[in-house]
């Protein structure tokens, strides 16, 4: 059978990503040679006596600094990427939230975040990649977190509607204009400094990858929910 447009489409794009996949891979390993050698450069020029030297470490800090800062952009774009399979096993949601709001406890503590939870009695086990879901829930409450930098509320919701199981991550935080929403989906779209601008965009595949659907509300200086919504196998 003759390919479609828009296979042949998915066809190209997902040999791009391949390739993508693959240089990334071939500049990760000289990359931390570099940074290892920064490293020991650093160690070598730790007591500068001159100003000629004083100079030579501060070069040397930079270097290190972007040396890091590929170091990020590579392994976030090989998580988004992906290109390994998921491994899906019967999991029960809202105790996977739990883990993930407890492991950022010192991020919430920190930025003076409160969180709450109301989960629904019997809320049916889905089939999903723990370690998958964990990214998902922690971009979202890191996100939220950032996004209330004089402290606020998360909450996290979760429920049955119909054949679906369906999450809420709402904040209090600074909102987002209509002009920023329409771009958070977009690979390396990011406000803020030290951003990737990948945290999304994983979400989003990860959750497709899950048969899922993500939508997003938001309004500036009100804050924002994201709304995860998930099939019950065997009922659609
Ligand atoms: N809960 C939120 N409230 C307000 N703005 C948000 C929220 N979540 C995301 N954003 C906006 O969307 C942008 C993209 O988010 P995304 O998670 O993709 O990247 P990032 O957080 O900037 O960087 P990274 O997650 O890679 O470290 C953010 O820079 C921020 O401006
Ligand atoms: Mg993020």
């Amino acid at each position: 059978m003759a390919m479609t447009e828009s296979e042949k489409q998915d066809k190209r794009l997902a040999f791009l990503g391949q390739l993508a996949g693959g240089l990334a891979h071939e500049i990760k390993n000289p990359l931390s040679t570099i940074g290892l050698n920064l490293q020991l450069l650093q160690e070598d020029w730790a007591n500068p006596q001159t100003e000629r030297e004083r100079r030579t470490k501060r070069k040397l800090e930079i270097l290190a600094k972007e040396v890091k800062r590929l170091q990020t952009i590579l392994e976030d774009f090989l998580r988004f990427a992906g290109g390994h399979k998921l491994d899906k096993k019967p999991v029960q949601i809202v105790e996977l939230i739990d883990e993930v709001l407890e492991f950022v406890t010192p991020q919430l503590v920190e930025g003076k975040v409160d969180s709450r939870t109301m989960y629904e009695e019997g809320v049916p086990v889905l089939p999903l990649d723990r370690n998958a879901m964990k990214q998902v829930f922690l971009n979202l409450f890191l996100n939220a977190i950032q996004a209330m930098p004089v402290g606020g509320e998360l909450m996290v919701r979760c429920g049955r509607a119909g054949d679906e199981v369906v999450v809420e991550v709402t904040d209090t935080g600074e909102g987002m204009p209509p002009e920023v929403l329409e771009r958070i989906w977009v690979p390396y779209y990011s406000r803020r400094r030290s951003g990737t601008g990948m945290g999304l965009p994983t979400v989003r595949r990860l959750v497709e990858e899950h048969d899922g659907t993500i939508s997003v509300w938001s309004e500036k200086g009100k804050g924002t929910r994201f709304t995860l919504r998930f099939p019950v196998p065997g009922e659609e």
